[in-house]
């Protein structure tokens, strides 16, 4: 286990972790050429690569090593956000080959355990392998069964090289499934060998979501039940399923977004603090917090779910078709495109204050933010007369787009009259840190290269976030169409979610002129 905080690695790392192989499996795919090979370009411009990186990628279908050469170089022209120039492209370029094989076969596994055996005697020295699962979920069992059958999973007993497997996501379609691979894992690999992906966690202001709250004391004193009226998250986009309707029709927005990104962020925004900066000590506290999450209630006058499918309209003054309208989706589908949630958490801190989660396609715009709503203040000597427009405070979080923090205040206008308006206190990132952030893979795949899990997902946290959801995709099920409400492309989503919150005495904050 190593104790590498959140925020410290990018200071500290020197490019110290061990010489490496990367294998990527489902190396011609969209992640690869969009997200994984810009990534690793840049922490080589960066000089944060191991002195020996090698890199395998895995994949079906053949192609020779120049191809995949000539496949990575296109890619990072198109996708790294910095240029392909000079000798960083030069120096990966020899330590990069193909390898064909399926993911079912024993054979194909030895033989990359003879190419990575190889490499190494060349070189004369041990590499640590870490296996990068980026393929679609119906092959993740397999590999990883074939790495545990092969050995490649166990491969030296030293720390510092032993093997690590990366997960993409979906990491699972309900409970059961995840259990299941989960025991897979488990049986092949040691906890710490294991890294679940959900890149919202690599980005920049999610990390900085811990510095906010436990770097800063006036904070926590005030976060809690005693001073909150609410929490909401919202995670909106404004893009259609695109080309991936085959994909989101088996999975829906509870399942795409909810599970992971925003319980996530949910989990880093409700935590106790950390006794340390110790990976486990940081999802420790985030599966106590997901724990403490009350089941919800799922119908009646009471119901704490919402979901919706968007029709045809207008976003961003362009006409948008309806989801039955997209590519791949049939026209008896009632899969949601828009959930809301209302959950309460059971713990000393937060019995009594609703977090609203929410996420949807197609909505009015892409953001993601996380607004904290604080208690209105006693209407004594403010708030009995309308001059006064008394507003709760309030703290929004930008995780994207416009990064940043705002604080809204009361303050008086100016002139002989005493009239409230709430002012903005703001801190933008681009603005005080300029705007070449690493994308959320690089710090991702640097954590792995260290052996850092605390940007990860544990295994028990996928279970209790799925413990969660899992009862409302059943209900759903259950309920085929029934109960999915309709929102017109381009605005915050159906009607019923506004009464969700209505219903609490809240308004969802996302969206709204915040002069409330
Ligand atoms: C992915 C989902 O995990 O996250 C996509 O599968 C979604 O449907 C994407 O569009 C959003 O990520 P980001 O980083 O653009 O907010």
């Amino acid at each position: 286990m190593t104790s590498k905080s959140p925020t410290s690695n990018i200071l500290e790392n020197e490019a110290n972790s061990p010489s490496t192989i990367l294998v990527i499996f489902g190396a011609s795919g969209d992640l690869t050429a969009r997200k994984l090979a810009p990534a690793i370009f840049n922490l080589s411009l960066d000089g944060l690569l191991p002195s020996e990186c090698f890199l395998i990628g895995y994949g079906r279908q053949k192609m020779s090593d120049a191809e995949f050469k000539a496949y990575l170089k296109d890619s990072l022209n198109a996708h790294s956000r910095r240029k392909i120039e000079g000798k960083a492209w030069d120096d990966l370029e020899h330590k990069i080959c193909f390898h064909a094989g399926s993911y079912d076969d024993p054979k194909s596994f030895e033989q990359l355990k003879l190419k990575i055996e190889g490499i190494e005697k060349q070189l004369g020295f041990p590499l640590q392998c870490l296996f990068y699962i980026s393929t679609p979920p119906g092959v993740f069992k397999p590999i990883l069964e074939n790495l545990g059958k092969s050995g490649l999973a166990k491969r030296h007993s030293r720390k510092e090289f032993e093997s690590k497997v990366i997960i993409e996501k979906p990491f699972g379609r309900d409970l059961e499934s995840a259990w299941e691979l989960n025991e897979v894992i488990n049986r092949r690999f040691a906890e710490t060998q294991v890294f679940r992906i959900d890149h919202y966690l690599g980005k920049e202001t999610v990390q900085s979501l811990l510095v906010q709250r436990f770097a800063n004391s006036i904070f926590e004193p005030i976060w809690n039940r005693n001073y909150i009226s609410c929490v909401q998250i919202t995670v909106s986009e404004d893009l259609g399923v695109g080309s991936r309707g085959g994909y989101y029709e088996r999975s829906g927005a509870l399942r795409d977004m909810m599970q992971n990104h925003v319980m996530q962020l949910l989990a880093l925004t409700a935590m106790e603090p950390p006794s340390s900066l110790d990976p486990e000590a940081i999802r420790d506290e985030k599966v106590k917090a997901l724990q403490a999450i009350k089941p919800l209630v799922l119908g009646g006058e009471n119901s704490e779910v919402v979901r919706g499918v968007y029709t045809q309209g207008l976003v961003n003054d362009e006409k948008a078709v309806g989801y039955l309208q997209e590519n791949g989706i049939p026209e008896n589908s009632y899969t949601e495109t828009y959930a809301a949630l209302c959950m309460q958490i059971e713990n000393w801190r937060w019995k009594g204050v609703p977090f609203y989660i929410r996420s949807g396609k197609r909505l009015a715009m892409k953001a993601s933010e996380i607004s904290v709503q604080f208690k209105r203040p006693p209407e004594i000597l403010f708030g009995l007369d309308e001059r006064f427009s008394l507003s709760p405070n309030l703290l929004v979080i930008r995780i994207q787009p416009n990064e940043g923090i705002t604080l809204f205040l009361n303050s008086k206008t100016p002139g002989l009259e005493t009239k409230l308006q709430p002012i903005e206190l703001a801190f933008g990132y681009e603005h005080t840190f300029g705007s070449n952030t690493p994308e959320a893979y690089e710090r991702l795949i640097l954590d792995v290269l260290n052996g850092d899990g605390t940007l990860f997902i544990r295994g028990d946290e996928t279970e209790t976030s799925w413990g969660l959801i899992t009862p409302i995709l059943e209900y759903w099920q259950e309920r085929n169409s029934r109960g999915l409400e309709n929102y017109a492309a381009g605005t915050w989503g159906p009607l019923a979610a506004d009464k969700l919150l209505l219903a609490r005495g809240h308004e969802w904050l996302t969206g709204k002129n915040y002069e409330l």
